[in-house]
């Protein structure tokens, strides 16, 4: 396929999971933002929101979204932020399909609470910030047509409704 397919979404939607399965399965390339961004930076992504500042990691996945827009043949997995700067999704929409998962609190909740590499849920109630990022975030991921909710599904149901929408 020609044009990159990018999933997008909330933490915790299963976006790196999906987009590494639709690249096994379609045989692309899959990539992370959070990843490449690790990689050029030498440090972790906590570490550079605590060292340097969210506005300086924002910029720094602003250049990696325009760099992997410009390419062919990947699935990308975007950070959960990526959608926030409509700079982003612009390039994004030229030469890529967008596919949005998204999940209820209580889900990304149960997902995400054993994990610590993410820095904006470093907090006493996770969940509170989980409904609160959501509700302030949710015209954001509307913006994206494709839309797939992932509540209750597993990955391989996930990945049928994505082939179904790139089809
Ligand atoms: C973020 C999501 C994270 C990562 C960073 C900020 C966000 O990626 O980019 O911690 O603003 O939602 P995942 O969605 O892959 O966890």
């Amino acid at each position: 396929m020609d044009k990159n397919i990018v999933i997008l979404g909330f933490m915790g939607t299963g976006k790196t999971a999906v987009a590494k399965k639709i690249a096994n399965d379609l045989r692309m390339q899959f990539v992370e933002t959070d990843s490449i961004i690790e990689e050029r930076e030498g440090i972790s992504i906590n570490e550079i929101f605590s060292a340097k500042g969210e506005p300086y990691f924002r910029k720094v996945e602003a250049d990696v979204v325009k760099e992997l827009s410009n390419k062919k043949g990947l699935v990308i997995s975007a950070g959960g932020g990526v959608v926030l700067n409509p700079d982003n999704i612009k390039e994004l929409q030229k030469n890529c399909i967008l596919i949005c998962l998204n999940a209820t609190p209580e889900e990304i909740y149960k997902r995400v609470q054993d994990e610590k590499h993410r820095p904006l849920l470093k907090v006493n109630d996770p969940l509170k910030k989980i409904k609160d990022l959501l509700n302030y975030r949710k015209p954001y991921y509307n913006k994206i047509k494709l839309q797939i909710d992932t509540t209750g599904k597993s990955i391989e149901d996930v990945v049928g409704e994505v082939k179904k929408c790139i089809r």
